[in-house]
């Protein structure tokens, strides 16, 4: 039987590398002496008290359908939180209620671009951003963020890359996998060339409120930017909620109008129970977020202290988020040799940032999204495994 040509466009490259996440997965669910650093899953429950109000609601009997665009208190907490953010005056009439921020990206994608159409998307970037953007028909158009600068944009080949197809600049800041942030001139930038080109720009900000101790920057927070960038969020990472799968996209009111049409047929409204839990998250458990993020902050130093140690490892300070990059080219290991054999000899399983764009080449991406005492024993154990190579050098 044959197959719409949507299926091979929505396949992506990068499937590959999550083999080896996978497998260490099964080896730890089969009892193994694994630790896994390879997945941008929370290891904190949900906070109990987002968890009752779930409960609350299902027993008050919300167990029906629900607006497809989402139900208005929670709109309405997401547009009051996005104008504190942004200083922007939005209303209900600006969010769309997603199921999680991929649905968002990948319907907003859909009524942005399609066939024939350019979208850029700054690199590395998040593995499902290439399917996301192909997915609506477009040319996905990559502009590099250098590994040699810090992963940096230059100004000069974002415009490089624009031509008279281009529609939307797609980018993710703090950025999966480098956690690193674009700063208020990076972003000023973008809007540059945006609003020169009249194009849209698609802001995915899933990580803003796991920023450590810069200050972050909202795309829609600069002069002229409001009506052309759509903000994309979501619970999942910082109130640890990834399953609950609550998102949202805010922007122009045509926008929002052309997502409630695409949800109608895609979604069908999300759960009420799960936005009322979504609703009580974003009013009261701001503490529960904060203190998560501020463990987030240690793990992060604790893994930088250890590397700093290690000539051999480069690590990349993140802003924010959960994960962090390290080159391992100065072990002679290119990153799938490493990851391979990290995990073959000392059962610790981290990713190869190749999957997040060709510019994170030499590169691993390590979670912290466990508790320190395992951390420590992972970067022992990542410590010994240098040592092992060392060796073997001397060997040879
Ligand atoms: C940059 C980025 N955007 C979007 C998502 C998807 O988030 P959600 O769970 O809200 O769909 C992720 C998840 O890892 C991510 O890292």
């Amino acid at each position: 039987m044959k197959f719409s040509s949507l299926t091979d466009r929505v396949r992506g490259s990068a499937a590959d590398v999550w083999d080896s996440h996978y497998a260490a997965v099964a080896a730890q669910r089969r009892g193994e002496d694994v630790i896994v650093l390879s997945v941008g899953d929370p290891d904190f429950s949900t906070p109990p008290e987002i968890i009752e109000a779930a409960v609350r609601a299902l027993h008050e009997g919300d167990t029906h359908y629900t607006e497809v665009i989402g139900i208005d208190k929670l709109r309405e907490a997401i547009a009051q939180q996005h104008q504190q953010n942004c200083g922007q005056d939005v209303s209900r009439d600006n969010v769309a209620v997603t199921s999680g921020a991929q649905n968002a990206l990948f319907a907003t994608s859909l009524c942005l671009a399609e066939t024939g159409d350019e979208m850029i998307v700054l690199q590395p970037m998040y593995v499902t951003y290439e399917a996301t953007v192909q997915a609506s028909g477009a040319t996905l158009v990559p502009v590099v963020l250098d590994a040699k600068s810090g992963f940096k944009l230059d100004a000069d080949s974002l415009r490089a890359a624009i031509t008279n197809k281009t529609r939307a600049i797609f980018y993710a800041s703090p950025s999966n996998p480098t956690g690193i942030m674009l700063t208020r001139d990076e972003l000023q930038a973008i809007a540059d060339v945006a609003i020169e080109h009249d194009l849209w720009v698609v802001a995915d900000e899933v990580y803003a409120d796991i920023v450590f101790e810069s200050e972050f920057h909202h795309m829609a927070a600069l002069p002229g930017m409001a009506e052309r960038t759509v903000t994309i969020s979501s619970l999942s990472k910082s109130y640890a909620m990834t399953g609950w799968r609550v998102g949202w996209a805010v922007g122009p009111t045509a926008l929002i109008r052309n997502l409630e049409k695409l949800s109608l047929c895609m979604l069908y409204g999300l759960p009420g129970f799960i936005q009322q839990a979504g609703y009580y998250a974003l009013k009261n458990a701001g503490k529960d977020r904060d203190a998560m993020r501020d463990i987030y902050r240690q793990r992060r130093d604790l893994l930088l202290r250890e590397f700093e140690s290690i000539p051999e490892l480069k690590a990349l300070k993140p802003d924010a988020g959960m994960f962090l990059m390290v080159d391992v080219r100065g072990t002679g290991l290119s990153a799938p040799d490493f990851v391979q054999q990290l995990y073959q000899y000392c059962g610790v399983s981290v990713l190869d940032a190749t999957a997040f764009g060709a510019s994170a080449e030499g590169f691993v991406r390590i979670s912290y999204t466990i508790a320190e005492a395992d951390l420590l024993e992972a970067s022992r154990r990542i410590r010994a495994f240098i040592e092992s190579l060392r060796r073997l050098e001397r060997l040879a």
